[in-house]
C-alpha cells in the first residue's frame, strides 16, 4: 500500500462507486462507503458481495482474499463516519448540484485538510467541485470504468487549482496501491475517453433511431467487424443510458458541437424509464 493512503471513503454504492470500493477494499485498503440510507446501503454492500463472489467463481480471487476484502469495508448512512478518511471519492449520480452539494459538505467532514476530494465524474468540470470547498487544491478528477474490477484504467484529472502534490499522490495510490494504470487528463468535459467514446455511442443511438440497421446489428458490426468486446448500444446500456445522457448533455454545454447532442430517441428513452442494464431493459432485454 502506498505510504500516503490507508483509509478511503467512497460516496455512493451504485455500480461504480460499489466497483472503486470493491478494487480499493481487495488491496487492503480500509474502507467506508456511503449511501444516501440503511436500504441504500445494504444495497451497495450485496452488489460488491456478488462482485467479490464472482471474481472468486471466475479463478481470480480466493475465498479467504473475497472474506477479508469484504472485513475491509464499511457500509454507512452517514456522511459523518467519513471524517477519519484520507481519501475520499465520490460517485454519485451525474448531475452537477448533486456532486456539488457532497463536495460542500465533505470539505466540513473530512477532518484532515490535507485529506484528498477526488471526484469519479465523467465529464463535469473538476474545477467547479474544487471551487465548492476551501481545499481546491486538494480535489481531483479520479475517474474509473466499468466494471471497476475488470477494467484496468483511471483517468486522473487535476483541475486549473489541483497541487501537483495532490497529483502525484492519488497517482501513486492508482498505480501502486490499487495496480491500475493511470492516464492523465486536461480539466475538459469528457477527459481522454469519455470525449472519444461518447460521440461513438451517439451515432449508434442515431443510426438505430433512423432505422438504417437494427440494435442487434449494428452491435454484432462492432463485435464482430472490430473484435469489440461489446457493441456500443449493449456499451451503453452497461453504461446505464441516463448516464450516457448526462455525459452528452456536458459534453455539448461543453464544445456546443452537434456530435455530441443526445438523439432524442435516447432522450425519449431515459423519461421512459428505460435505463438499460440497472432496468432490464434498454437497447436490449435483461433478466
Ligand atoms: N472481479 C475480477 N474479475 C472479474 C470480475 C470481478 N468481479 N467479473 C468478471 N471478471 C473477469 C472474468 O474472470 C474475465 O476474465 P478472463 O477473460 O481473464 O477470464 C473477464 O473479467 C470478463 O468477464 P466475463 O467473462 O464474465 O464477461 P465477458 O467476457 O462477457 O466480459 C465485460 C464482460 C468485462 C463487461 C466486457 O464485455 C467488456 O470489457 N466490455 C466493455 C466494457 C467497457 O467498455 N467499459 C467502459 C465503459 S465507459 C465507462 O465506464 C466510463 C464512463 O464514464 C461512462
Amino acid at each position: 500500500m502506498s505510504a500516503g493512503v490507508a483509509r478511503v471513503g467512497v460516496v455512493g454504492g451504485g455500480q461504480m462507486g460499489a466497483g472503486i470500493a470493491e478494487v480499493c477494499a481487495r488491496s487492503g485498503v480500509d474502507t467506508v462507503v456511503c449511501e444516501v440510507d440503511a436500504v441504500a446501503a445494504r444495497a451497495a454492500r450485496d452488489r460488491v458481495a456478488a462482485s467479490l463472489d464472482r471474481a472468486v467463481r471466475r479463478g481470480k480471487l480466493s475465498r479467504e482474499a473475497s472474506e477479508a476484502a469484504l472485513a475491509r469495508l464499511v457500509f454507512t448512512s452517514g456522511l459523518d463516519d467519513l471524517a477519519d478518511r484520507q481519501l475520499v471519492v465520490e460517485a454519485v449520480v451525474e448531475n452537477r448540484d448533486a456532486k456539488t452539494e457532497v463536495f460542500a459538505a465533505l470539505d466540513k467532514i473530512v477532518e484532515d485538510p490535507a485529506a484528498v476530494l477526488a471526484t469519479n465524474t465523467s465529464s463535469l468540470p473538476v474545477m467547479r467541485l474544487g471551487m465548492a470547498t476551501a481545499r481546491a487544491d486538494r480535489v481531483i478528477g479520479l475517474h474509473f470504468f466499468n466494471p471497476v474490477p475488470v477494467l484496468p484504467l483511471v483517468e486522473v484529472v487535476p483541475s486549473l487549482h489541483t497541487s501537483a502534490g495532490t497529483t502525484a499522490l492519488v497517482e501513486d495510490f492508482v498505480v501502486r496501491t490499487l495496480g491500475k494504470k493511470a492516464v492523465r487528463s486536461q480539466d475538459r468535459a469528457g477527459f481522454v475517453v469519455n470525449a472519444l467514446l461518447v460521440p461513438y455511442l451517439l451515432s449508434a443511438v442515431r443510426m438505430a433511431e433512423s432505422g438504417f440497421a437494427t440494435a442487434e446489428d449494428i452491435d454484432t458490426g462492432m463485435k464482430l467487424g472490430c473484435a469489440h468486446p461489446m457493441g456500443p448500444l449493449e456499451l451503453a446500456d452497461l453504461i446505464g443510458l441516463d448516464t450516457v445522457a448526462s455525459i452528452a448533455e456536458s459534453l455539448y454545454d461543453e464544445f456546443r458541437e452537434s456530435l455530441y447532442a443526445p438523439p432524442p430517441l435516447l432522450q425519449r428513452m431515459v423519461e421512459a424509464g428505460l435505463l438499460g442494464r440497472k432496468t432490464g431493459k434498454g437497447f436490449h432485454t435483461y433478466d
